[in-house]
């Protein structure tokens, strides 16, 4: 096992079979072994610097029905809301005077948002802001609207492909949705120029160390800029309510794996982390995450963006939820930096590539 550990060390590939062995011989890698590696290698890029993106839940409508998720269209306690433009721009200007250079535009898959509007809104918060990233996470659209967006000066898109492996995917989402366009919407994004995330729930239902190794086997040849992983924690109000959390621990785990694998990536410890445990974003800073995403989204909306039951931070004005981190970051060693925090990753040879894992 140790073997596999060191050749992941030497940035070297792992097969399909390699990575489902090292995934099924978790509990007896030695972990702390593993947290020096994966925290030194983020070391050696990134220094203690920690990134910020300020998170904007601006509509929590969505046409999906993921059974994971707790915005999904078939829950009706859900009290729906939508920002104009002028609330996110507002959500901007406050969040730039608190440092942030980098605004997260999210929202579940709500098309009354259309080209037009999103282009419009990141044209806006680009005049204002100049020197800031914008990162767009609205899910799966036509690669016309991506390119529009891209134009009007988006940077980043968050889309996580949630699993590599095609009968777990049909496991965690209504027939409609499909791996095949996911993926080709994350090609899609790339080709078209954005510095791309993907990423998973760890302990999601029905994940095995085979679904798990196609989903390391797909970050590694897709090459994100970004990846964004965190437990799955289960909503009282969707089909899997009574499905177990992922682990604190599992989810430290491969939160070193992928800095080992894709070296340079910017990777959250997610708000999800945080959830599960006290220290969980601290935790996930020291094996090798280097990006915080606290909440920038108006106070009396955020209880009414919950993807998962017992999120954290719902209740917090933004400047508060700045200052918690800044002090949490400076109790082990970390600074919270303002900058845009780009992606060091350079992908130049994924056209030719087909992503599709087949299972
Ligand atoms: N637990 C944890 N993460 C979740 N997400 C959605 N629902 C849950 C949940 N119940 C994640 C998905 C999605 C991202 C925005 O949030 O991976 O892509
Ligand atoms: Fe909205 Fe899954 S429920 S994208």
């Amino acid at each position: 096992m140790a073997t596999l550990i060191n050749k992941l060390a030497q940035f070297k590939h792992l097969t399909l079979d390699e990575w489902e062995e090292l995934i099924t011989q978790k509990d007896s890698i030695n972990r702390e072994e593993l947290y020096e590696l994966s925290e030194k290698t983020r070391r050696r890029y990134y220094g203690n610097k920690i990134f910020l993106r300020g998170l904007i839940e601006f509509s929590n409508f969505c046409k999906n029905n993921c059974y994971y998720c707790g915005i999904r269209r078939s829950n009706y306690n859900v009290k729906r809301y939508r920002l104009s433009k002028d609330e996110i721009l507002e959500c901007c200007h406050l969040g730039y005077k608190l440092g942030y250079r980098t605004f997260v535009l999210q929202s579940g898959e709500d098309f009354v948002y259309n080209t037009d509007l999103i282009s419009d809104i990141v044209s806006s918060i680009k005049s204002f802001y100049p020197d800031c990233a914008i990162t767009l996470s609205l899910g799966e659209r036509d690669k016309e609207d991506y390119q529009a967006w891209f134009d009007s000066g988006a940077d980043r898109y968050l889309l996580r492909h949630e699993t590599a492996y095609f009968s777990h995917y049909k496991k965690l989402h209504p027939k409609e949705m499909s791996l095949e366009n996911r993926m080709q919407c994350l090609v899609n994004l790339k080709k078209i120029g954005y510095q791309v995330g993907v990423g998973f729930m760890v302990g999601s239902p029905y994940q095995s160390p085979k679904t798990l190794a196609s989903d390391m086997a797909f970050i590694e040849r897709f090459n994100p800029h970004m990846v964004g992983i965190g437990p799955f924690i289960p909503h009282k109000d969707t089909p899997f309510r009574d499905k177990t959390a992922g682990s604190l621990n599992d989810t430290l785990f491969f939160l070193s794996l992928i800095r080992l694998t894709i070296p340079k990536v910017l990777l959250p410890a997610t708000t999800a982390l945080g959830t599960i445990h006290p220290l969980g974003r601290e935790l996930g800073i020291k094996v090798g995450a280097n990006v915080l995403m606290p909440n920038l989204s108006p106070k009396d909306v955020r209880k009414d963006y919950l993807l998962y039951d017992n999120k954290i931070c719902t209740g917090d004005e933004a400047a508060e939820c700045i200052n918690c981190l800044s002090q949490r970051m400076k109790n082990i060693n970390y600074e919270i930096v303002s900058e845009r925090g780009d992606s060091l990753v350079n992908t130049p040879n994924y056209l030719s590539q087909n992503f599709n894992v087949k299972s």
